[in-house]
């Protein structure tokens, strides 16, 4: 494969925080003496209590993850307070609706009282340090404000993203037995409403069932729509923040202390309660905000992803405003009212530093560079993508259109459980190479194996771990430590095993080639095949589904369904729409199958294990080369599979 290299601009080296010969040096002690590399770093966030203890953390045998372990402070403490002085009339959010004509601007200042406030009518109903809460929220700045309010009382935050259906919500508001639910009458993207109150209804009374009752809704008026109204239970968010006071001393928390529990897909079962601690994650989390964005004081820095995924925690929230950042929250799509809407929206806000993901540069790229070349996009510096692997076309559109050739991208690996970025270029010191991730951030040793767990030296292809931790790694999952070790020790002893394969060439750089586990990308939004079977074989009519992914131009991966119906039953059109409505308000929008085939059978060994290999390959019409059918139960199935396959070529 022939690799363009784009040698670092003399522009982003000029005032970069990072250059090479100090990448390289950093990287060496970091790897070298972890110790003292993080105790040094560590010292990057104001602690009540300083830290004698750095790095505790095993890989092996129960797997145990400490960092800073005897340090105590807190996440809103270092968001907020300790900026004051110095900008506590600087801005800290810059809000911009979905609607064009809405924006607004939140100081240090302001952002404190509102989380005090919010953090007081928290305490007034009896949410206690511990506790979780769960917030499902639009993109307003009411979600920032219970994220902060949250760390202030030392409450542990579960955030589902808005596009999540009542059962979706309902799952995760059981799992983590949370009690108190911060929402908002409706969200609007794309200037349609979304009935997130409702929503929340429907989901608390499913939690009702399982015996978890929500005490309380905390509902912001976004919109003004109409929903139902609990009185003994459901709370206007606008009439209880002027109840309390403005003031909220943040709770002392150790460094261990569970900051928050987010949800994420994985390859089996129900979606896993990734929890994330407080003093290491937001060291790191600080640290790789401000170098591999090149973060300057007085930048403007926009992260288009939205709270309710990793991404948002990390780098519209708590990474930002840990540096004292100015961070910009959009509400709405990229694409409303225009498709301009982004880069209007970099001129408007004088954006220097932003960061999307491959599908929304693929959507916009295949709307032309018109809407692009309108407008000016001379206040960026400095690009950056994440989500799923970047194809060089969309790599190079970014970099030529989009950014004028002036600003580098930062191609930035990593994932809900490693709590921030992982493999990255940095602006002023790596050569990017267009669909590389590049080389390790300071302190992270990723391994290649084969699937048998043997190391690979040297350019190779194979299995991505992670061989020693690093402080914004995940602890747990909520409630289930032996799934834990199970998810991400056991496959290759003593590593984390990051479900991801990656190549790696000769210069060292990574390329990450996507999951190789039944985990899909759809869009940027990671969804378990076996969310989606599940999902299906809840209908009346469906006796047993196979979910794979297949290329997908815009999303990546689509969304593969095959379905065998209940005997008797023949397949149709209003059957396959029916299905996908029914996926739909099961999982939410993101998880929409884009192709369902009727199947009479599935190929299953003679052990009836479905073989999922030549269900792809058939996805991807590709038959061509099935490999070994021989241990198939009844190879004739596959033949019936490939005649009625829905992706035709
Ligand atoms: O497959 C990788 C892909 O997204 C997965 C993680 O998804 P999630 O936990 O939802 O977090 C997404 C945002 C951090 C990874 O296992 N992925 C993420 N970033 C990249 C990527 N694949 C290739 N290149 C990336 N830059």
């Amino acid at each position: 494969m022939s690799e363009k290299v784009y040698p670092v601009l003399p522009s982003a080296k000029k005032n970069a925080l990072i250059d090479n010969e100090t990448y390289l040096a950093w990287y060496k002690q970091s790897i070298k003496d972890p110790e003292k590399f993080w105790a040094k770093h560590g010292k990057r966030i104001d602690w009540f209590k300083p830290y004698t203890k750095v790095k505790n953390t095993s890989f092996e045998g129960k797997v145990a993850i400490k960092w800073f372990e005897d340090g105590q402070t807190n996440v809103s403490y270092n968001c907020i307070d300790r900026h004051l002085k110095k900008r506590g009339d600087q801005v800290a959010i810059i809000w911009e609706g979905d609607n064009p004509y809405l924006d607004k601007k939140v100081t240090y200042n302001e952002l404190y009282e509102q989380v005090c406030r919010l953090a007081n009518v928290l305490k007034k109903h009896g949410v206690k340090k511990g506790d979780r809460v769960t917030i499902y929220m639009p993109m307003i700045v009411e979600a920032t404000y219970a994220m902060l309010a949250c760390a202030r009382i030392g409450a542990v935050h579960s955030v589902v993203f808005g596009g999540f259906s009542p059962d979706a919500l309902a799952g995760r508001i059981i799992d983590c037995e949370s009690t108190f639910v911060i929402t908002a009458d409706e969200g609007m993207r794309g200037g349609k409403p979304i009935p997130l109150k409702d929503n929340t209804d429907k989901a608390i009374d499913i939690a009702a069932k399982h015996h978890v009752m929500v005490k309380n809704v905390l509902v912001v008026r976004r919109t003004g729509g109409k929903t139902s109204w609990a009185p003994n239970r459901d709370l206007w968010y606008h009439e209880e923040i002027l109840s309390v006071k403005p003031e909220c001393k943040p709770e002392k928390m150790k460094a261990e202390d569970p900051l928050f529990i987010l949800y994420t897909s994985g390859s089996t079962g129900k979606p896993k309660g990734v929890l994330h601690t407080t003093g290491g994650y937001l060291v790191y989390a600080s640290m790789t905000h401000q170098y591999v964005f090149d973060y300057h004081d007085g930048d403007i820095y926009w992260c288009t992803a939205d709270v309710g995924w990793v991404t948002g925690h990390s780098y519209i929230v708590y990474g930002p405003l840990a540096n004292g950042a100015t961070t910009l929250m959009f509400e709405g799509v990229p694409n409303y009212p225009t498709n301009s809407r982004f880069w209007e929206v970099i001129d408007k806000h004088k954006v220097n530093i932003f960061y999307t993901a491959p599908t929304a540069i693929r959507a916009l790229m295949s709307a032309g560079d018109e809407p692009v070349k309108k407008t000016s996009r001379k206040s960026l510096r400095i690009l950056g993508s994440v989500g799923e692997p970047i194809n060089p076309e969309a790599w190079e559109w970014y970099y030529q259109v989009v950014g004028d050739k002036r600003s580098p991208i930062v191609d930035t690996w990593w994932q809900t459980e490693t709590g921030g970025i992982l493999i990255t270029p940095l602006p002023g010191a790596t050569d990017l190479k267009p669909g590389s991730a590049t080389r390790p951030f300071f302190g992270v040793q990723p391994q290649l194996v084969d699937n048998e767990g043997d190391v690979l030296e040297g350019a190779a292809d194979g299995n991505l771990c992670i061989t020693d931790s690093w402080p914004g790694q995940m602890r747990t999952l909520y409630g289930d430590h032996k799934r834990f070790i199970e998810a991400y020790f056991s496959t290759y002893k003593g590593k984390y095993f990051t479900g991801d394969g990656c190549r790696r060439d000769k210069d060292g750089y990574y390329w990450i080639t996507g999951r190789v586990d039944d985990v899909l990308n759809v869009s940027g939004h990671r969804m378990g095949t076996a969310e989606v079977e599940s999902a299906l074989v809840s209908h009346d009519t469906v006796s047993e589904a196979a979910v794979v992914g297949y290329p997908h131009d815009l999303k990546g991966q689509g969304i593969y369904c095959y379905v065998t119906l209940m005997a008797g039953l023949e397949g149709s059109d209003e059957l396959r729409k029916e299905l996908v409505a029914h996926v739909r308000k099961e999982i939410g929008p993101i998880a929409s199958p884009d192709k369902i085939q009727f199947a009479p059978g599935l190929p299953k060994t003679r052990s009836g294990k479905i073989m999922r290999r030549i269900l792809r390959k058939i996805a991807e019409d590709d038959f061509g080369s099935l490999g070994d059918t021989s241990t198939l139960a009844d190879p004739a199935v596959v033949d019936d599979l490939i005649a009625n396959r829905q992706n035709k070529k």
